[in-house]
Protein backbone atom coordinates (compact mmCIF):
# COMPACT_ATOMS: atom_id res chain seq x y z
CA UNK A 1 0.00 0.00 0.00
CA UNK A 2 0.92 3.96 -0.95
CA UNK A 3 2.55 5.39 2.00
CA UNK A 4 -0.01 8.44 2.50
CA UNK A 5 2.20 11.86 3.21
CA UNK A 6 0.88 14.31 5.92
CA UNK A 7 1.98 17.65 6.32
CA UNK A 8 1.06 18.98 9.77
CA UNK A 9 -0.08 22.93 10.08
CA UNK A 10 0.56 24.07 13.78
CA UNK A 11 2.88 23.38 15.90
CA UNK A 12 1.68 23.63 19.42
CA UNK A 13 0.55 21.66 22.67
CA UNK A 14 -2.29 19.10 20.86
CA UNK A 15 1.02 18.79 17.78
CA UNK A 16 3.01 16.08 20.19
CA UNK A 17 0.14 13.43 20.30
CA UNK A 18 -0.21 13.23 16.55
CA UNK A 19 3.25 13.28 15.75
CA UNK A 20 4.07 10.67 18.55
CA UNK A 21 0.96 8.68 17.40
CA UNK A 22 1.79 9.37 13.65
CA UNK A 23 4.72 6.58 14.12
CA UNK A 24 2.37 3.73 15.19
CA UNK A 25 0.78 4.03 11.16
CA UNK A 26 3.13 2.03 8.54
CA UNK A 27 0.86 3.58 6.08
CA UNK A 28 0.99 7.08 7.29
CA UNK A 29 3.86 9.39 7.24
CA UNK A 30 4.64 12.97 8.25
CA UNK A 31 6.88 14.50 5.50
CA UNK A 32 6.40 18.39 6.37
CA UNK A 33 5.69 20.25 9.26
CA UNK A 34 4.62 24.26 9.30
CA UNK A 35 4.00 27.25 11.82
CA UNK A 36 3.47 30.89 11.78
CA UNK A 37 6.25 30.79 14.32
CA UNK A 38 8.78 28.71 12.22
CA UNK A 39 11.13 28.19 15.74
CA UNK A 40 7.84 26.15 16.80
CA UNK A 41 7.80 23.67 13.88
CA UNK A 42 11.88 23.36 13.63
CA UNK A 43 11.56 22.26 17.40
CA UNK A 44 8.96 19.94 16.31
CA UNK A 45 11.19 18.24 12.87
CA UNK A 46 14.22 17.67 15.61
CA UNK A 47 11.99 16.11 18.36
CA UNK A 48 10.26 14.08 15.56
CA UNK A 49 12.65 13.31 12.86
CA UNK A 50 10.43 15.35 10.23
CA UNK A 51 12.54 16.03 7.31
CA UNK A 52 11.23 19.02 6.09
CA UNK A 53 10.25 22.36 7.79
CA UNK A 54 8.30 24.99 5.27
CA UNK A 55 5.89 27.78 5.29
CA UNK A 56 2.50 27.08 5.36
CA UNK A 57 2.18 28.27 1.36
CA UNK A 58 5.10 26.10 0.62
CA UNK A 59 3.53 23.16 2.71
CA UNK A 60 0.04 22.96 1.38
CA UNK A 61 1.32 23.48 -2.17
CA UNK A 62 4.27 20.87 -1.75
CA UNK A 63 3.81 17.96 -4.42
CA UNK A 64 4.55 15.33 -2.18
CA UNK A 65 2.42 16.06 0.68
CA UNK A 66 -1.64 14.15 0.01
CA UNK A 67 -3.06 15.41 3.26
CA UNK A 68 -3.03 18.69 5.08
CA UNK A 69 -3.27 18.55 8.46
CA UNK A 70 -4.89 21.31 10.26
CA UNK A 71 -3.74 21.94 13.94
CA UNK A 72 -4.38 25.69 14.00
CA UNK A 73 -6.81 27.13 16.64
CA UNK A 74 -10.12 27.46 15.53
CA UNK A 75 -9.72 31.21 13.65
CA UNK A 76 -7.20 29.90 11.32
CA UNK A 77 -9.13 26.12 10.30
CA UNK A 78 -11.33 27.69 7.28
CA UNK A 79 -8.99 29.46 5.93
CA UNK A 80 -6.35 26.75 5.81
CA UNK A 81 -8.34 24.11 5.24
CA UNK A 82 -9.70 25.52 2.23
CA UNK A 83 -6.58 27.07 0.76
CA UNK A 84 -5.18 23.15 1.29
CA UNK A 85 -8.70 21.74 -0.55
CA UNK A 86 -7.73 24.39 -3.53
CA UNK A 87 -4.63 23.19 -3.92
CA UNK A 88 -5.86 19.71 -4.31
CA UNK A 89 -5.04 18.44 -0.70
CA UNK A 90 -7.03 16.09 1.45
CA UNK A 91 -7.42 17.47 5.15
CA UNK A 92 -8.03 16.68 8.65
CA UNK A 93 -8.42 19.56 11.00
CA UNK A 94 -8.49 20.18 14.65
CA UNK A 95 -12.08 20.79 16.11
CA UNK A 96 -14.11 22.37 15.40
CA UNK A 97 -14.58 22.17 11.38
CA UNK A 98 -15.06 26.10 11.35
CA UNK A 99 -16.15 28.47 13.83
CA UNK A 100 -19.43 29.08 11.47
CA UNK A 101 -21.66 26.61 9.79
CA UNK A 102 -21.54 28.32 6.43
CA UNK A 103 -17.87 28.23 6.64
CA UNK A 104 -18.00 24.34 7.43
CA UNK A 105 -20.83 23.89 4.75
CA UNK A 106 -18.50 25.62 1.97
CA UNK A 107 -15.51 23.43 3.20
CA UNK A 108 -17.48 19.95 2.79
CA UNK A 109 -18.94 21.06 -0.26
CA UNK A 110 -15.47 22.26 -1.57
CA UNK A 111 -14.50 18.88 -0.99
CA UNK A 112 -16.56 16.96 -2.38
CA UNK A 113 -16.79 18.99 -5.80
CA UNK A 114 -13.27 18.22 -5.74
CA UNK A 115 -13.34 14.32 -5.31
CA UNK A 116 -11.30 15.12 -1.84
CA UNK A 117 -11.46 14.10 1.74
CA UNK A 118 -11.95 16.36 4.52
CA UNK A 119 -12.14 14.85 7.96
CA UNK A 120 -12.69 17.10 11.72
CA UNK A 121 -12.17 15.86 15.31
CA UNK A 122 -13.15 14.68 17.41
CA UNK A 123 -12.97 11.11 16.50
CA UNK A 124 -13.79 9.46 20.01
CA UNK A 125 -17.45 8.63 18.91
CA UNK A 126 -15.86 6.11 16.65
CA UNK A 127 -14.28 4.65 20.50
CA UNK A 128 -15.58 1.52 22.05
CA UNK A 129 -17.32 3.49 24.71
CA UNK A 130 -20.14 5.28 22.62
CA UNK A 131 -20.31 2.81 19.75
CA UNK A 132 -21.10 0.47 22.35
CA UNK A 133 -23.61 2.98 23.41
CA UNK A 134 -25.15 3.47 20.38
CA UNK A 135 -25.60 -0.21 19.38
CA UNK A 136 -27.19 -0.41 22.94
CA UNK A 137 -29.95 2.53 22.13
CA UNK A 138 -30.69 0.80 18.68
CA UNK A 139 -30.94 -2.51 19.97
CA UNK A 140 -33.91 -0.57 22.40
CA UNK A 141 -31.66 -1.66 25.83
CA UNK A 142 -33.16 1.31 27.51
CA UNK A 143 -35.85 2.09 26.03
CA UNK A 144 -36.56 5.18 24.03
CA UNK A 145 -34.28 8.03 25.57
CA UNK A 146 -36.30 11.44 26.52
CA UNK A 147 -33.62 13.69 27.69
CA UNK A 148 -30.09 13.95 27.85
CA UNK A 149 -28.01 15.80 29.88
CA UNK A 150 -23.73 17.25 29.62
CA UNK A 151 -21.89 19.06 32.11
CA UNK A 152 -18.41 20.26 31.98
CA UNK A 153 -17.64 22.30 34.71
CA UNK A 154 -13.86 22.34 35.21
CA UNK A 155 -10.91 25.46 35.86
CA UNK A 156 -10.12 27.19 32.81
CA UNK A 157 -7.58 26.09 30.65
CA UNK A 158 -5.73 28.72 31.44
CA UNK A 159 -4.38 26.22 34.19
CA UNK A 160 -2.96 23.88 31.98
CA UNK A 161 -2.33 25.31 28.67
CA UNK A 162 0.16 27.81 28.10
CA UNK A 163 -0.97 30.00 25.44
CA UNK A 164 -4.91 29.87 26.71
CA UNK A 165 -6.45 33.09 24.93
CA UNK A 166 -7.32 31.69 22.20
CA UNK A 167 -9.79 29.97 24.18
CA UNK A 168 -11.86 32.75 25.47
CA UNK A 169 -11.72 35.59 22.01
CA UNK A 170 -13.84 35.37 19.88
CA UNK A 171 -13.42 32.42 17.78
CA UNK A 172 -12.64 30.46 20.39
CA UNK A 173 -14.90 29.52 23.63
CA UNK A 174 -16.39 26.33 25.24
CA UNK A 175 -18.53 25.42 22.98
CA UNK A 176 -15.56 25.20 20.11
CA UNK A 177 -13.25 23.83 22.34
CA UNK A 178 -14.91 21.35 24.63
CA UNK A 179 -18.72 21.34 22.95
CA UNK A 180 -17.73 19.33 19.76
CA UNK A 181 -17.23 16.20 22.09
CA UNK A 182 -20.21 16.41 23.71
CA UNK A 183 -22.46 17.76 20.47
CA UNK A 184 -20.68 14.89 18.20
CA UNK A 185 -21.50 12.14 20.93
CA UNK A 186 -24.98 13.38 21.24
CA UNK A 187 -25.53 13.35 17.49
CA UNK A 188 -24.65 10.38 16.67
CA UNK A 189 -26.17 8.73 19.49
CA UNK A 190 -29.43 10.35 19.41
CA UNK A 191 -29.53 11.92 15.08
CA UNK A 192 -29.31 16.19 14.39
CA UNK A 193 -30.68 18.96 16.14
CA UNK A 194 -33.42 21.05 14.82
CA UNK A 195 -33.33 24.21 17.66
CA UNK A 196 -30.97 25.72 20.06
CA UNK A 197 -32.11 27.49 22.79
CA UNK A 198 -29.06 29.57 24.80
CA UNK A 199 -27.56 31.78 26.78
CA UNK A 200 -24.26 32.91 27.84
CA UNK A 201 -22.31 35.06 30.15
CA UNK A 202 -18.77 36.05 31.34
CA UNK A 203 -17.86 35.41 34.90
CA UNK A 204 -14.66 37.04 34.51
CA UNK A 205 -13.22 39.93 32.28
CA UNK A 206 -9.49 39.28 32.60
CA UNK A 207 -7.80 35.95 33.11
CA UNK A 208 -4.71 34.93 34.79
CA UNK A 209 -2.49 32.10 32.85
CA UNK A 210 -1.38 29.93 35.75
CA UNK A 211 0.98 27.71 33.77
CA UNK A 212 4.48 27.69 31.50
CA UNK A 213 7.93 28.63 31.38
CA UNK A 214 8.82 32.26 30.00
CA UNK A 215 5.84 33.74 29.67
CA UNK A 216 5.75 37.50 29.81
CA UNK A 217 2.11 38.41 30.06
CA UNK A 218 0.03 36.36 32.31
CA UNK A 219 -2.99 38.67 32.42
CA UNK A 220 -5.32 38.75 29.31
CA UNK A 221 -8.61 39.66 28.68
CA UNK A 222 -11.99 37.18 27.96
CA UNK A 223 -14.04 38.28 24.68
CA UNK A 224 -16.04 34.89 24.86
CA UNK A 225 -18.35 33.83 27.14
CA UNK A 226 -16.94 30.58 29.11
CA UNK A 227 -20.54 29.76 30.32
CA UNK A 228 -22.92 28.35 28.20
CA UNK A 229 -25.91 26.90 28.88
CA UNK A 230 -27.54 25.49 26.21
CA UNK A 231 -30.95 23.54 25.23
CA UNK A 232 -31.08 21.82 22.31
CA UNK A 233 -34.45 19.67 20.68
CA UNK A 234 -33.72 17.26 18.06
CA UNK A 235 -35.38 16.10 15.09
CA UNK A 236 -37.97 13.72 15.17
CA UNK A 237 -35.33 10.22 14.45
CA UNK A 238 -33.50 7.55 16.43
CA UNK A 239 -35.52 9.31 19.54
CA UNK A 240 -36.98 12.79 20.18
CA UNK A 241 -35.32 14.05 23.17
CA UNK A 242 -34.34 17.24 24.30
CA UNK A 243 -30.70 17.66 25.34
CA UNK A 244 -29.26 20.34 27.55
CA UNK A 245 -25.24 20.99 27.76
CA UNK A 246 -23.55 23.43 30.31
CA UNK A 247 -20.50 23.89 29.78
N1 LIG B 1 -4.49 21.44 23.55
C1 LIG B 1 -5.33 20.42 23.60
O1 LIG B 1 -5.38 19.61 24.57
C2 LIG B 1 -6.26 20.15 22.46
C3 LIG B 1 -6.95 18.95 22.48
C4 LIG B 1 -7.76 18.64 21.42
C5 LIG B 1 -7.88 19.52 20.39
N2 LIG B 1 -7.23 20.72 20.39
C6 LIG B 1 -7.45 21.63 19.24
O2 LIG B 1 -6.24 21.75 18.52
C7 LIG B 1 -6.13 23.05 17.96
C8 LIG B 1 -4.83 23.65 18.42
O3 LIG B 1 -4.78 23.67 19.84
P1 LIG B 1 -3.39 23.78 20.62
O4 LIG B 1 -3.75 23.58 22.04
O5 LIG B 1 -2.35 22.92 19.99
O6 LIG B 1 -3.06 25.35 20.37
P2 LIG B 1 -1.63 26.08 20.51
O7 LIG B 1 -1.91 27.53 20.66
O8 LIG B 1 -0.80 25.39 21.54
O9 LIG B 1 -0.96 25.80 19.08
C9 LIG B 1 -1.44 26.34 17.88
C10 LIG B 1 -0.25 26.56 16.95
O10 LIG B 1 -0.76 27.01 15.68
C11 LIG B 1 0.07 28.08 15.22
N3 LIG B 1 -0.76 28.89 14.32
C12 LIG B 1 -1.78 29.72 14.64
N4 LIG B 1 -2.33 30.24 13.52
C13 LIG B 1 -1.63 29.73 12.47
C14 LIG B 1 -1.71 29.90 11.07
N5 LIG B 1 -2.63 30.68 10.50
N6 LIG B 1 -0.82 29.23 10.29
C15 LIG B 1 0.11 28.42 10.86
N7 LIG B 1 0.24 28.23 12.18
C16 LIG B 1 -0.62 28.88 12.99
C17 LIG B 1 0.50 28.81 16.49
O11 LIG B 1 1.68 29.56 16.24
C18 LIG B 1 0.72 27.64 17.45
O12 LIG B 1 2.03 27.12 17.41
C19 LIG B 1 -7.38 23.81 18.40
O13 LIG B 1 -8.35 23.75 17.38
C20 LIG B 1 -7.86 23.04 19.63
O14 LIG B 1 -9.27 23.12 19.79
C21 LIG B 1 -6.40 21.03 21.39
Amino acid sequence: MKKIKVGLIGCGVISDIYLKNCRSFEHVEVVAVADLEQVRAEQKSKEYGIPIVLSVDELIHHEEIDIVRNLTPPGGHYALCLQALNAGKHVYVEKPLSVSLEEGKALIETASKKGLLIGAAPDTFLGAGLQTCRALIEEGAIGKPVLATAFMLKRGPEHWHPNPAFFYQADGGPMYDMGPYYLTAFISLMGSVKRVTASAGIPFLERTIMTGEDIKERKFRCIRRPIFPAMLNLKAGRSAPSLQALM
